[in-house]
């Protein structure tokens, strides 16, 4: 069967290619998409039930034309990363927690998912696959991009007939085009990211779809990014296009609570948790647009960003500058401890890491 030989072809190949790594310009890698050796894919029947998965070659996947995700956005994502130690072990960030907000996002959009386990494996099995694309220690990691979608037909408003979760990976260095110095935020003041009662809080492909006006403006206008407000007051800060928001004022740490219009980030309770351990005291709760103004660090976290210092927040035309253009010296002791037990260099006390 088809099965059978992508296996078989699968066993020959992978000895010889995950010996090495693959010849690639490490220094530069930034956030662009790589293609590389395998993606893993498992489909769910009408009766909820995944069938076992199975790696693939990666390449282009077929769809029919009226898939749930493609005419009404039945669509997950979500995002961890795999580091290579010295040494040559590879760690994997709390995958478990992806798995569990993956199950909650996909309760929300009408999706079965697959179980944490199913999941967990999964991502092993496809970062194993593709070893030789995880980068040498200290120059980036693999992106690890799990999607559940609704890929069976439909054509009238309705929960897709059949799903497909599919990981897909890409060798990563630093997000934002400024490295790790400073990025620039606007306030945005017409357009919101999410409302109550909305999807805002899973990780649904249209949320992404839905900041991309404000994000282009912002970028022609030369900003890095957009921080959008609450709609209802338009005064309480929600996050940024893809990454949630800190601010730090006296060495107390504030971040917007989680309340249904706020991404749940995985390195958002990493970093709250860290900035406990190491004595911060650390408050959720709503923040105010004002509190920009006399705060003395602020700083986006996320898997893609990790931890972001910002330098400026433009908002109603006024700029505040924090850090004096670099990293602020709270937002840079947590970005040392988290990217630390990310990448193991020290040891790992709150058991999040998981070695390949
Ligand atoms: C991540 O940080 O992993 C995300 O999912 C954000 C994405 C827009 C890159």
């Amino acid at each position: 069967s088809a099965t059978f030989r992508s296996q078989a072809v699968l066993s020959d190949t992978l000895s010889s290619e995950v010996a090495e790594l693959v010849e690639i310009d490490w220094d530069n890698l930034g956030f662009g998409f790589h293609p590389t050796d395998y993606m893993y894919v498992m489909k769910c029947s009408r009766d909820g039930n995944y069938s076992k998965g199975e790696l693939q070659r990666f390449g282009n996947i077929e769809l029919s034309p009226s898939a749930g995700v493609l005419n009404y956005g039945q669509g997950l994502f979500e995002g961890l990363k795999a580091y290579r130690k010295e040494g040559g072990n590879i760690l994997l960030f709390r995958p478990e927690e992806n798995a569990q907000r993956m199950r909650m996002g996909a309760e929300r959009m009408c999706m079965p998912s697959p179980s944490v386990e199913q999941f967990v494996e999964a991502v092993k099995a496809t970062v194993l696959a593709n070893k030789r694309w995880i980068p040498p220690p200290g120059k980036g990691s693999l992106y690890i991009r799990p999607l559940l979608m609704g890929s069976g037909a439909v054509l009238g408003l309705a929960p897709a007939p059949e799903y497909t979760f599919l990981i897909y990976v890409s060798p990563v260095g630093n997000y934002y085009k400024e490295g790790i110095a400073p990025i620039n935020l606007i306030v945005e003041q017409e357009l919101h990211r999410a409302t109550p009662g909305g999807t805002g809080g899973v990780k649904t492909i249209g949320n992404y779809a839905a900041v991309l006006k404000a994000q282009s403006a912002a970028k022609s206008k030369g900003y890095t990014d957009v921080l959008y407000l609450d709609c209802v007051h338009k005064r309480y800060l929600e996050e940024v296009s893809s990454c949630n928001i800190f601010v730090v004022k006296d060495k107390v740490i504030s971040t917007p609570e989680i309340k249904g219009t706020i991404l749940p980030g995985i390195t958002r309770k990493s970093i709250i948790d860290v900035a406990r351990s190491q004595g911060f005291q650390v408050e959720e709760r709503s923040v105010t647009v004002d509190e920009l103004l006399d705060a003395d660090e602020v700083f986006c976290t996320g898997t893609a960003v990790v931890v972001s210092p910002v330098g400026s927040i433009t908002y109603l035309g006024k700029r505040v500058s924090y850090g004096e253009g670099g990293f602020g010296a709270v937002s840079q002791q947590l970005y040392s401890v988290l990217t630390s037990l990310q990448m193991g260099l020290i040891e790992d006390t709150m058991n999040w890491t998981f070695e390949l």
